[in-house]
């Protein structure tokens, strides 16, 4: 399979020095590009700004903002049988990056936001019958009915939610638990176990839907 990932944080600057994002370490994305190398795929990797080592034998894209990632998966999205969006967009931008940098002495900035453009629904008319496209919901509360939501409305095949409200896994941690919705109302309920192993589970749901797919 051809297998495009994206993961990691964006970012979006308000000043030449400062910018918004969110605790993405891209360490779940990253896994899913190497369990997906391990299984003999070919790899592209979109990956935001992050610390951690990106495996070496994908092709890897950096970007910074929400737009950069936007038209990196466009420009990919062809090439590719299987789709997850691993990555943690920002959902918010300001509308005007300042030029100079704010002053503390100018008290605190009156800044006026936008939304970014959602990536998986701006691609959902783009996608071929025979594609797989995975997303991640990072959710904090009423988990099952947020990934369910998305599901649907991001015109996914599956979606991997995760609870990043705890410590022990989710943003940042080496670990996590992946609850996986299909579209055809199967889920598969993951124990708490390292971001490799979420990862492994996570491919051999996504082959068998592609193979499927492929009948
Ligand atoms: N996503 C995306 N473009 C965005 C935001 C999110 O493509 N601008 C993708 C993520 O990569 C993920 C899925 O949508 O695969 C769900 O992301 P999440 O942040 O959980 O959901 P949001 O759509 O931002 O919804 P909410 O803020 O209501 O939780």
């Amino acid at each position: 399979m051809k297998v495009l990932v994206t993961a990691g944080p964006t970012r979006e600057a308000l000043d030449p020095v400062r910018f918004i994002s969110n605790r993405s370490s891209g360490k779940m994305g990253v896994a899913v590009a190497a369990a997906a190398l391990r299984a003999g795929h070919q790899v592209r990797l979109i990956l935001g700004p992050v610390a951690i080592q990106a495996p070496r034998r994908a092709a890897i894209v950096r970007v910074t903002t929400a737009a950069e990632m936007l038209a990196a998966t466009k420009m990919n999205l062809r090439w590719c049988d299987v789709l997850v969006m691993a990555a943690a967009v920002a959902d918010w931008r300001p509308k005007k990056v300042a030029p100079l940098k704010l002053k503390k002495s100018d008290g605190p900035p009156r800044i006026e936001w936008e939304a970014t453009p959602d990536i998986l629904k701006s691609i959902a008319p783009l996608k071929k019958k025979s594609q797989v496209f995975c997303g991640f919901a990072a959710e904090t509360d009423r988990i099952a009915q947020e990934a369910q939501r998305k599901l649907r409305d991001k015109n996914l095949d599956v979606i991997a939610a995760n609870d990043v409200s705890k410590k022990d896994r989710g943003f940042g941690s080496d670990r996590n638990a992946l609850t996986i919705y299909l579209a055809d109302g199967r889920v598969r309920r993951g124990a708490l176990e390292t971001k490799i192993k979420c990862a492994e589970r996570l491919m051999d749901v996504l082959e068998e839907i592609f193979a499927q797919k492929k009948k």
